[in-house]
């Protein structure tokens, strides 16, 4: 099996297809296994940061393949996209991703996953009025999930097409709703939609803000690797090609209203995953004079654990017994193997993690901060804002007004406040260095010598970040 021809024997699908999201990780990997299966694909993506035309490698040059830039959000663009193409078949991947951006600023992820997802069905319904009876029968509209869905899973259990949904996470609640508005169109309207919820994903192209692309970039760069919690949570990895694969069986054998579920079928504990992937990375790029010099012989030895992620879901695990059934498909790829073709991939290809260290240095994200477009200035000037146990450093305000603010267990340092109005300010366990506050107006300043000039930026902190 090679990365573009995923399938032994092309599959008839739906012809043209349009992907949503297609420069992305996944949505790129199955434009190369759509195209390897003889079909005509339009990929229409908003190239967010986690989108980039190079994913598409020689997909871009294919005439078979056409690219489009835009929202899913956006009706005239996809309109216009369904109208000028016509396809057969939809994909539906595009969306916001990461769980912990999702914890730092939720909004984004109701937008796209949501909102975009119910644009999509709405310009494909108003699309397929005008198919012929013969197109609207062959017509499918794919929707990508995730078995984040279910929430966490119990010791032992193995989530089901009926299992009842249960998201923990705000990308989780997100992919859930628009989960539920493709079966309420398939209830409501009799609109041709299929869910494919899948566990997670791993292969060349992952954006470095994933666990194991992550683990791979910091590795390579001998830096320290964060490992959630006591890195015990278990998840079922699969790889992207195996996902490609299920898709394309979708596409040619699913039936119109079926939830599919794909996974790996074997839980393994992230912890467990980082050892291999660092195991990897030494036996590929062996560790050398500079790790050497600080007395580092293997990889492993830069892992540390971190503060968990909020709400992190302890386990997932789904049933496949009916997927594999009904479409013939099961995972092929181990995950050893997968594994050493992954970091074998990026470690030929360091032009990737030069290109997409400027979309994230790896700083830590999902701690729980209050994103600054949550925050608008009236709620600022009039809400109040309780904090605790916030940690907060190198932040700079300016401009803020805050009322009946409570903050305890408070650490800011580096923080450099203007015109801060304070009242109502309660603090406690409050340490700063570092302060310079001007124009700073304080009614019940807190003790410990500390003014309420300080308090406002440090409860109010945007995101959090710290060494992953
Ligand atoms: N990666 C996994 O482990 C995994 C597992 C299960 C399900 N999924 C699902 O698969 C899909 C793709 O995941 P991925 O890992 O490739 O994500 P990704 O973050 O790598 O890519 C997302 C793509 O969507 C595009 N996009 C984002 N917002 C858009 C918008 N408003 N309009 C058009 N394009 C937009 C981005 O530019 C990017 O190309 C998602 O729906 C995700 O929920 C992923």
């Amino acid at each position: 099996m090679n990365e573009t021809s995923p399938t032994a024997a092309p599959l008839a699908i739906p012809d043209p297809i349009l992907v949503t999201g297609g420069a992305g990780f996944f949505g790129s990997a199955f434009v190369r296994a759509a195209l390897a299966a003889g079909a005509r694909v339009v990929t229409l993506d908003a190239l967010t940061y986690a989108g980039h035309t190079d994913n598409l490698g020689g997909a871009l040059g294919d005439p078979r393949h056409t690219f489009v830039h835009g929202d899913v959000t956006d009706a005239k663009i996809v309109g216009r996209v369904l109208g000028e193409h016509r396809p057969a078949g939809i994909v539906h991947f595009a969306a916001e991703t990461h769980v912990d951006r999702s914890i730092d600023e939720p909004s984004p992820f109701v937008t796209t996953n949501v909102l975009g997802t119910v644009r999509m069905l709405d310009a494909a319904r108003a699309a397929l009025a005008r198919y012929s009876e013969a197109e609207r029968a062959r017509f499918r509209f794919v929707h990508i999930s995730t078995d984040e869905v279910y929430g966490s899973a119990a010791n032992g259990e193995r989530f089901t097409e009926s299992t009842p949904l249960a998201p923990r996470s705000p990308y989780a609640a997100s992919k859930a709703a628009a989960d539920g508005f493709v079966g309420a169109y398939r209830a409501t309207f009799g609109f041709p939609a299929t869910i494919v919820r899948l566990s997670n994903l791993y292969g060349p192209r992952q954006l470095a803000e994933k666990l194991i692309p992550l683990t791979v970039r910091r590795a390579l760069a001998g830096l320290p690797i964060g490992v959630y919690g006591d890195g015990a949570h278990l998840r079922e990895w699969l790889f992207v090609d195996d996902a490609c694969e299920v898709l394309l069986a979708v596409l040619a054998r699913g039936v119109p209203g079926a939830i599919y579920l794909a996974g790996a079928g074997v839980q393994h504990p992230n912890l467990q995953v980082v050892h291999a992937v660092c195991d990897l990375v030494d036996a590929l790029a062996p560790p050398g004079e500079t790790l050497a010099g600080r007395g580092i012989s293997a990889r492993r030895e830069l892992i540390r654990h971190v503060t968990d992620r909020p709400g992190h879901d302890r386990a997932y695990a789904l049933d496949t017994t009916a997927t594999r059934a009904a479409l013939g498909w099961q995972p092929r790829t181990p995950l050893g193997e997968g594994l050493a073709r992954t970091v074998r991939w990026f470690v030929d290809h360091p032009e990737f993690f030069q290109r997409t260290a400027a979309l994230y240095d790896g700083e830590r994200l999902g701690l729980g901060g209050i994103a600054p477009s949550d925050v608008t200035a009236a709620s600022l000037a009039t809400g109040d804002v309780t904090a605790s146990s916030a940690t907060a450093s190198g932040v700079t305000a300016s401009g803020v007004t805050a009322s009946g603010v409570t903050a305890s267990g408070v650490t800011a340092s580096g923080v450099t406040a203007s015109g801060v109005t304070a009242s109502g300010v309660t603090a406690s366990g409050v340490t700063a260095s570092g302060v310079t506050a001007s124009g700073a107006t304080a009614n019940s300043t807190a003790p410990g010598g500390v003014t309420a000039g300080a308090t406002p930026p440090a409860s109010t902190a945007p995101r959090k970040r710290g060494t992953p």
